[in-house]
């Protein structure tokens, strides 16, 4: 298929084989549809957010869930298989419910609260990650996070490069238009 991932040079895609990582299709439609019908009702009551002015996200809601039904728990099982050997993934999982306007600006996850690696389902909206060297900020990598697709970004894709989801009017990945509309995401961390 089309590439999922876009480098700013391709010693930076090198650098990062391994380490940042996107698989379309890693759940079906039908999965997909039974994963929103557990979520929805924990996330349908609150209003979106978009006034935290310090947050990392903005247009959002999001919940934390430890107990899932048999399909969902079959495709967390599929998702843990991404964690190193010994560390496994935390038994709540982060629900990112964001609105069609909502963002994520660039950030490194707190090392107080999540560990080496952090893979996520993206579920709904297609989106693009960017991730920008903390270090040099002209290197960076962009992940095409279409419906149904897992990515994973463990060692220096989590801690030496800062990630973000593009805002709607900069949403896109090369030439190709990226829409934003709802996009939840399910965001599985190891502990520290
Ligand atoms: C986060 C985050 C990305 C996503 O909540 O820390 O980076 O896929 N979310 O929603
Ligand atoms: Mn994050």
């Amino acid at each position: 298929g089309a590439p999922l991932l876009r480098a700013s040079a391709p010693a930076v895609e090198r650098r990062l084989r391994g380490s940042a990582l996107v698989r379309g299709g890693f759940v079906s439609p039908a999965e997909a549809a039974e994963l929103l019908r557990e979520l929805e009702p924990g996330l349908g009551r609150r209003p979106y957010q978009f006034d935290h002015w310090d947050g990392a996200i903005c247009g959002y809601r999001e919940t934390e869930r430890g107990r899932w039904g048999a399909v969902a728990g079959a495709v967390l099982s599929r998702v843990a298989a991404a964690f190193p050997p010994g560390r496994p993934p935390l038994g709540l999982v982060h629900v990112l419910d964001l609105h069609p306007r909502g963002f994520v600006r660039p950030h490194v996850d707190s090392v107080k609260f999540c560990g080496c690696t952090i893979a996520g389902l993206s579920l709904l909206s297609a989106a693009v990650m960017r991730l920008v060297s903390c270090r040099a900020p002209g290197e960076w990598l962009e992940l095409l996070l279409e419906p149904g697709s897992l990515y994973v970004l463990r060692d220096a894709a989590r801690y030496d490069f800062t990630h973000e989801i593009l805002r709607d009017e900069e949403s896109f990945f090369g030439g190709r238009r990226v829409p934003r509309g709802r996009r939840v995401s399910i965001i599985c961390r190891n502990a520290p």
